[in-house]
């Protein structure tokens, strides 16, 4: 019998914050003006092992969890992640291992995180425009270089590439048609994100949000799509193939439509942040102490019995609600904590 919800959701999906670092500062979810040089990321003491991930990443395994998300922060931060990788491909009933990432450190971490098992990776990219770039995630750095990632994920195996692109109304929407422009013809995924109320330090404001509507209309004033159907079931995006003169582009377009089309009662996801807590909704503002079960020597059938209890009574469903008014406007975790 598999492990359900309230709303009958099974547990699939397990997506890991390896680190609440990043080395951008983008302005949505980590502002350089909060996160300066003196800012106090976790210590390692309270930063969850290898060996405690792996260990925990058994126990849902064994639960039901099929699907695992490398995440952070920047999950290419922390040392020697493909060790890591190597672990937990050898779990029993984990048969997908993919990553989120800034794309900065790929090119030179690409190869060894292939040779150690990992299966999909996900880049983040909001703009093609160098100055828009900057300006989005605060540093100084160089486009080309997350293209030359994208690049070295490809040329090592890892296809189709997703290409993360969060639209946010009058900064970026230009990326909308440029990336399409750029990508079309590779295997690539280009997937517009509706801008969401993650976290507290972004200071969302619905007037931001470009809908998933108007990203159609904008890709439509110069590429014909044609709707595609879900690659699995649960996924967030609606995917949508580019139509050419002579037949279709290699490329794949995907929009997620996290506020105007919520996709809750889909939600298979169970988040592990970095130091060690459960948590069942990217806009919960708690979560099950899990490390702190692990350092107290709970064996592994306790803390899955504390696992399933919690997943049991999960009533997640915030997207839905958001625009209620009794939904909870409580302090939330921030992104780079439950790695999206
Ligand atoms: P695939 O399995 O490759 O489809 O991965 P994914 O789409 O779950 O992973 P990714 O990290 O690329 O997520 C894409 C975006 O969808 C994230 O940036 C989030 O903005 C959004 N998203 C993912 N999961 C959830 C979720 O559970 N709830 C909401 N509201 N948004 C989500
Ligand atoms: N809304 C939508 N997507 C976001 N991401 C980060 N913050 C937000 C937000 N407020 C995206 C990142 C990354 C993914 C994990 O989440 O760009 O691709
Ligand atoms: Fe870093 Fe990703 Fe957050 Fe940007 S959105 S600051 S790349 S964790
Ligand atoms: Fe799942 Fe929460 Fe996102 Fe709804 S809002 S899809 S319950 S993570």
């Amino acid at each position: 019998m598999s492990l359900t919800d309230k709303y009958n959701r099974p547990i699939k999906d397990l997506r890991i914050s390896v680190t609440d670092r990043c080395n951008f500062r983008c302005s949505y979810c980590m502002p350089a003006e909060i996160y300066g040089e003196s800012y106090k990321f976790l210590p390692k003491e309270k930063i969850l092992t290898f060996e405690e991930i792996t260990r925990l990443t058994k126990i849902f395994a064994e639960l039901g969890v099929t699907r695992i998300r490398i995440t952070g922060g920047e999950p290419l931060l922390r040392k020697d992640l493909s060790i890591l990788i190597n672990q937990l491909t050898s779990i029993k009933n984990i048969s997908d291992i993919s990553l989120t990432t800034n794309g900065f450190l790929l090119e030179k971490s690409v190869e060894e995180l292939v040779k150690s098992g990992l299966k999909r990776v996900t880049v983040s990219l909001d703009t093609l425009d160098q100055k828009i770039f900057n300006q989005i995630n605060g540093r100084n750095l160089k486009i080309s270089k997350i293209l030359s990632g994208i690049e070295s994920a490809s040329n090592a195996g890892l296809s189709p590439i997703k290409i993360n692109c969060v639209i946010k109304k009058n900064i970026n929407e230009n990326s909308i048609l440029s990336l399409i422009d750029h990508f079309k013809n590779t295997k690539n995924i280009i997937r517009y994100i509706e801008y969401m109320d993650v976290g507290n330090v972004n200071k969302w404001d619905l007037s931001e949000v470009v809908s998933s509507k108007k990203i159609l209309e904008i890709i439509k004033t110069k590429y014909s799509v044609k709707p595609l159907s879900a690659s699995f079931k649960g996924e967030v995006a609606n995917r949508y193939s580019i139509v050419s003169e002579n037949g279709i582009y290699k490329g794949e377009i995907g929009i997620i439509s996290s506020v105007t089309n919520p996709f809750c009662s889909n939600c298979t996801r169970s988040r592990l942040t970095t130091d060690g807590k459960l948590v069942t909704c990217l806009f919960s503002n708690s979560g099950l102490d899990l490390k702190k079960e692990l350092r107290k020597g709970s064996s592994n059938d306790f803390i899955k019995s504390l696992i399933k209890d919690y997943w049991s009574k999960r009533t997640d469903r915030y997207s839905e609600l958001r625009s209620k008014k009794n939904v909870s406007k409580n302090k939330k975790i921030e992104m780079y904590q439950l790695g999206g």
